[in-house]
């Protein structure tokens, strides 16, 4: 019988829930919450409160939307980091407790993996060896991807994610969390040339962000001493400016990177990744550099229970199941499993 896998995704944000039949996702239910949207950031407490209250009904709708029993599933998919802990807990329990009632294995599964894997849900399904660029609001990684399961991090950030000095740099334009689409929105229309801010240069492949988040909060106060009104009458060149330096940073070490491990292949994944800019930039590159691209629908770049659905009907297939002392792993790293 081809495996039916039910799929749990709650290592942040965003309560999620999707089916997978013989390969095949059905669905991709995704409650995103809103609670955060006046904090600046995701808030770790609030976060686990809703998933409690969201998981059930993300689930429910999961199953109903496809007309699969819940006797049906032949296995429980769930993230076990990295994220945050209370938020990842939420779902492993939940998972265990219907691993219990149905008698059916568990497989864990590791976000990051997850979110490369969303490249095998829709054609075209990249070839290995890949680089994937995955940049989110907690990762900013350049992984080489030698098959489904060995993974290699070939440079990462020291400190800030992408999606965080976006965030970062949204709130100081006074953007409600998470501000990054707004910065994107806003630069559509703008001078990405008009302010130049410094791009921080660290050793190899790796990458930092949090200079620049610096260095912008300081453009930010000189100029309103200037004119108080900077930031309204600038916005859109403000937002175009800060984008291009960010992604040029991630586009500087991803040629490198393909430079030195020769991988033409080259595959984006994480919040980020819906940026147009990025999107949008990555095609000129990849033509200049000889690149296959492989760009994953918006749905499959930020958080979604889909990704981890793919991943676990891997696994299912390599007999790689977890089991009841599962746990959380807020910072898990590792790649090959
Ligand atoms: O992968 P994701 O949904 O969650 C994790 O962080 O794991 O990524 C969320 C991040 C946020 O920082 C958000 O601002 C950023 O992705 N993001 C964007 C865009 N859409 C989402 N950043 C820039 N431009 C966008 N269009
Ligand atoms: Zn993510």
């Amino acid at each position: 019988m081809p495996p039916i896998i039910l799929a749990i995704e709650s290592s942040c944000d965003e309560t999620s829930a999707a089916i997978v039949k013989n390969g095949k996702v059905l669905n991709n239910i995704i409650a995103t919450q809103f609670e955060h949207q006046n904090y600046g950031g995701v808030i770790p407490e609030l976060a686990s409160r809703t998933h409690q209250r969201n998981i059930v009904p993300v689930v429910s709708k999961a199953l109903d939307s496809c007309k699969i029993n819940i006797k049906q599933i032949d296995a429980i998919a769930f993230t076990q980091g990295p994220g945050l802990l209370g938020s990842l807990l939420v779902g492993i329990s939940f998972a265990k407790g219907l691993s219990l009632a149905l008698g059916k294995p568990l497989i864990e599964i590791n976000h990051l993996q997850a979110h490369i894997l969303a490249h095998f849900i829709d054609d075209p399904k990249p070839e290995f060896p890949f680089l994937c660029l995955i940049v989110s609001g907690g990762h900013t990684q350049i992984v080489k991807v030698d098959n489904y399961f060995e993974m290699d991090i070939i440079g990462e950030t020291l400190d800030d994610a992408v999606g965080e000095a976006f965030d970062k740099a949204a709130k100081l334009l006074g953007f409600a969390y998470p501000g990054g689409p707004l910065i994107d929105k806003y630069a559509k229309t703008g001078d990405p040339f008009k302010f130049k801010f410094p791009k921080t240069s660290v050793r190899d492949f790796d990458l930092s962000f949090s200079g620049i988040k610096t260095a912008f909060l300081y453009f930010l106060k000189r100029e309103i001493v200037n004119d108080p009104n900077f930031i309204e009458n600038n916005l859109h060149d403000i937002c175009a400016s800060i984008q291009y330096t960010l992604i040029q940073m991630l586009f500087d070490r991803l040629i490198a990177i393909s430079h030195k491990t020769k991988v033409h292949n080259i595959a984006i994944a994480g919040g980020v990744a819906a940026n147009s800019y990025l999107r949008g930039q990555l095609v000129i590159i990849a033509k200049k550099e000889s690149w296959n691209i492989y760009i994953p629908k918006l749905e499959y770049c930020t958080d979604n229970a889909a990704m981890v659905a793919m991943a676990a009907h891997f696994k299912y297939l390599e007999n790689k199941f977890s089991n009841l002392k599962a746990t959380a792993f807020p910072r898990l790293k590792y790649w090959t499993v």
